[in-house]
């Protein structure tokens, strides 16, 4: 089995053994992640199909691989653990021909059997070959990615609005996206945008920071498409404030200050804007307070919160809020009203909002459904002619009710 498993011709063998590893591995990872969910759900390990399902593949490919294998491995193994036999029957048959001389022959059957290990060796060494090859293929899928073409020169915005023109965007395991997507935030304005899970609300604030690039159409900031801004320009005229927090695992200044060359008052005043700043102060060592230390937690929103204290402190003219869906307490969401009222002064702002009464007072709010902008206006108009928004605003209202 092994000796096919390096050979050239056997290639596409190696790729698929590797690759459904790597499925069963990354299955069994999401099993151990998902274990608490499927608790309360009442899940088993044999109702967790994806699973099930990579090691049901793992063990069929390895079964039928050892099965178009065995002949060639029997023969194998026949010589290499039986090493005496060839040397033997060689050794009898010249020294019947007089090709050699008894001594000769005592000589070879004694050395003959060290001829073996370095057959395993190479055996050996041909597995780490083959498990090196795959590793240096996935470095270079990684290394030789396309990148985005970036443009050198800095440009010169003549204000800080966004446009989108006939944009259109699709993943590309998706066969729908954002179509033809027309609308213009103006500087220092705030837009939001609403819609069901999934219409495309998220990835419209990625396009705008260039996590992905346009298929058809534009986006322009001050007039200059996003295309034409050198990476750096256009990051320090984009804050983005994430629908899921991360916090990395270091001090607690750190995780505010992400490497910008800002003094210690200043970050402090950031945290400070956020309501933060007293959270930190009551942690072990303060400011140095490693996140992930033992006993150091953080809520959710407490973790948003984090991610608002760095947007301020960035302070870039353009900010893009991807709301988390769920603030649990009255006291939280309060706190981070706050933040956020401190954060969007004097800013161009797209906010993609799930609780519907934050943005009642947006200049403009767009309704997205399926990739499409549907309606848009300001609150009081779209409750007259959006079917869908009035729909969202019951259910929302309801939804209130229901929590007092
Ligand atoms: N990285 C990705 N790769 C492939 N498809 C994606 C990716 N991110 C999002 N999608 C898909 O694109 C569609 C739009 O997703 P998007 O995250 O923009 O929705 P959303 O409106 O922000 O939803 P939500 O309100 O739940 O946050 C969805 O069908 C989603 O599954
Ligand atoms: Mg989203």
């Amino acid at each position: 089995m092994l000796p096919k498993m390096y050979s050239g011709r056997n290639k596409k063998l190696i790729q698929d053994y590797h690759q459904s590893l790597e499925e069963m591995n990354a299955g069994i990872v999401e099993y151990v992640r998902a274990m608490p969910v499927m608790k309360i759900f009442g899940q088993s390990a044999e109702t967790f199909d994806k699973y099930g399902n990579t090691v049901k593949r793992f063990n069929k490919f390895v079964g039928e691989w050892v099965k178009s294998s065995t002949p060639g491995f029997a023969i194998f193994m026949s010589f290499t653990s039986n090493a005496m036999l060839p040397v033997l029957a060689l050794g009898l048959y010249l020294y019947f021909q007089n090709g050699v001389t008894l001594a000769t022959l005592l000589l070879f059957l004694i050395l003959g059997t060290g001829y073996i290990k370095p057959l395993f060796a190479l055996n050996n060494m041909g597995i780490q070959i083959s498990i090196i090859n795959r590793g240096v293929e996935q470095i270079d899928e990684l290394l030789y990615t396309e990148h985005l073409l970036e443009n050198a020169a800095l440009q010169h915005p003549i204000d800080y609005s966004i446009t989108f023109e006939h944009v259109s965007f699709a993943y590309q395991d998706k066969n729908w996206g954002l179509q033809n997507i027309n609308f213009t935030v103006p500087e220092k304005t705030i837009t939001a945008l609403v819609g069901p899970s999934g219409a495309g609300k998220s990835t419209i604030g990625q396009l705008l920071a260039r996590f992905w690039d346009v298929t058809k159409g534009e986006i322009r900031i001050g007039g200059i498409d996003v295309r034409d801004y050198p990476t750096e320009q256009l990051m320090r005229l984009v804050s983005f404030v994430f629908q899921d927090s991360f916090m990395f695992q270091d001090s607690m200044y750190e995780n505010i200050c992400m490497g910008m060359k800002k003094s210690r008052e200043e970050v402090e005043d950031a945290a400070k804007a956020a309501q933060i700043h007293d959270l930190i102060l009551s942690l072990p060592n303060g400011y140095d307070t490693l996140f992930g230390q033992s006993g150091v937690h953080l809520s959710g929103g407490e973790q948003q919160r984090f991610q608002l204290a760095r947007a301020i402190l960035k302070d870039a003219p353009i900010l893009i809020l991807d709301e988390a869906t769920a603030f649990a307490d009255p006291e939280n969401e309060i706190k981070i009203q706050q933040a956020f009222s401190q954060l969007i002064k004097n800013k161009t702002v797209l906010i993609i909002a799930h609780r519907l009464s934050t943005i009642t007072d947006a200049d403009q709010i767009l309704v997205f459904n399926h990739g499409e902008l549907i309606d848009n206006g300001k609150h009081d108009e779209l409750l007259e002619n959006s079917a869908l928004y009035g729909r969202m605003w019951n259910a929302h209202t309801r939804a209130k009710e229901f929590v007092i």
